[in-house]
């Protein structure tokens, strides 16, 4: 498959017995292409790079270097999942790099959502780069490059994605899902004995909790938000809502109100529900989440979260709101 044009002739992949022959013939290009040379990988954690790496480990083992960048605004428990599955349970090299502290203190003080969109894409290759400038031998980077990101149909990650080529380092590149749909590579993924959940897993904008923390980021605005984040999730796991609704996310602005607690006046943000439906987040619409539901998270969130004093929801489709803040 050297073209990038999916042929006619390819058939979709929707059964585990499919997935495990275009897993196959996979490892088989990948050996033949990268021999015993080194391939280096920015893992997210995302659905596309984490298949990436796992067939990768499949077919060249230790030959492939990991590399997961923690730029501090992962939602609560992803960089840890990251480590657990392809540090420990794949025994993959994985090169972990906590950049928290350098994110936050390049974005301290920065309110206006394309400034910090740049600060965070420039200085995930920065880091990526230094990484990569320390290593040796490398002669490959592989990407989760998916069919729909050549078409530049998808409309997601065409105009988003992070990431570059190191400076001055000349690869060639290993793509082995570049021919593949979304729920191809899912297919793929679950073939690869990869958790449910990581393969499932709902979009997450590179820029992470960045677009989510509104206005200037403070830790513990971003702590806030994390923790909320992380309530709103495992209550949709609970009611099933998590395997229906397209995305679902916290949004906490930087704004208070006057609240009360312990018999107190308890100023807070507030945090914000937003969960759409949608096939190409070109429009969306909005899931209707039962009261029960929301009342179960409004009180966790308000009881459990620090400086959070109220729990909104977003009932606006897109358009006319976009699906993130920002
Ligand atoms: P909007 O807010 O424009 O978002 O309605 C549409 C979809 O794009 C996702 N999004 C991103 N995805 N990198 C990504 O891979 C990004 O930087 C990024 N920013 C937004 C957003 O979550 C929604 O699903």
């Amino acid at each position: 498959m050297s073209t990038n044009v999916r042929p006619e002739s390819m058939a979709r992949i929707t059964t585990p017995e499919l997935a495990n022959a275009f897993i196959e013939e996979q490892v088989n290009e990948v050996r033949a292409q990268v021999g015993d040379k080194k391939v280096l990988l920015a893992l997210s954690g995302g659905v596309d790079s984490s298949v990436v790496a796992a067939l990768l480990i499949k077919a060249i083992g230790k030959q492939l270097v990991c590399v997961h960048v923690n730029h501090g605004l992962m939602r609560k428990g992803e960089s840890e999942q990251v480590i657990d599955i392809f540090g420990k349970e794949l025994d993959a090299n994985l090169i972990y790099i906590d950049a928290t502290d350098r994110f936050l203190n390049l974005l301290a003080g920065v309110s206006e959502p394309e400034k910090k969109r740049k600060i965070i894409g420039n200085e995930f290759i920065e880091v990526f780069n230094e990484e990569a400038q320390k290593l040796e031998g490398i002669s490959f980077l592989a990407q989760g490059t998916i069919y729909p990101d050549i078409l530049e149909s998808d409309g997601v990650k065409a105009h988003h994605n992070v990431g570059g080529l190191p400076e001055g380092m000349e690869f060639e590149l290993v793509e082995p899902v570049k021919l593949l749909y979304k729920d191809e590579v899912r297919v793929v993924g679950e073939a690869l004995g990869l958790p449910h959940a990581m393969v499932y897993r709902q979009p997450f904008p590179g820029p992470g909790l960045g677009v989510r923390c509104l206005g200037a980021i403070t830790r513990d605005r971003l702590h806030a938000l994390r923790e909320a984040d992380a309530i709103l999730r495992e209550e949709f796991d609970n009611c099933g809502l998590a395997e229906k609704v397209w995305q679902y996310f916290i949004a906490v602005p930087d704004m208070k109100s006057v609240g009360v607690k312990d018999s107190k006046r308890y100023e807070g943000w507030p945090a914000i529900i937003r969960a759409v439906n949608t096939k190409d987040a070109m429009t969306a619409t909005i899931e209707e989440i039962p009261y029960s539901v929301l009342h179960k998270i409004t009180d966790r969130i308000t009881a459990e979260v620090d400086g959070i004093n109220r729990v909104l929801l977003d009932l606006t489709p897109k358009p006319i709101g976009t699906i993130e803040w920002e």
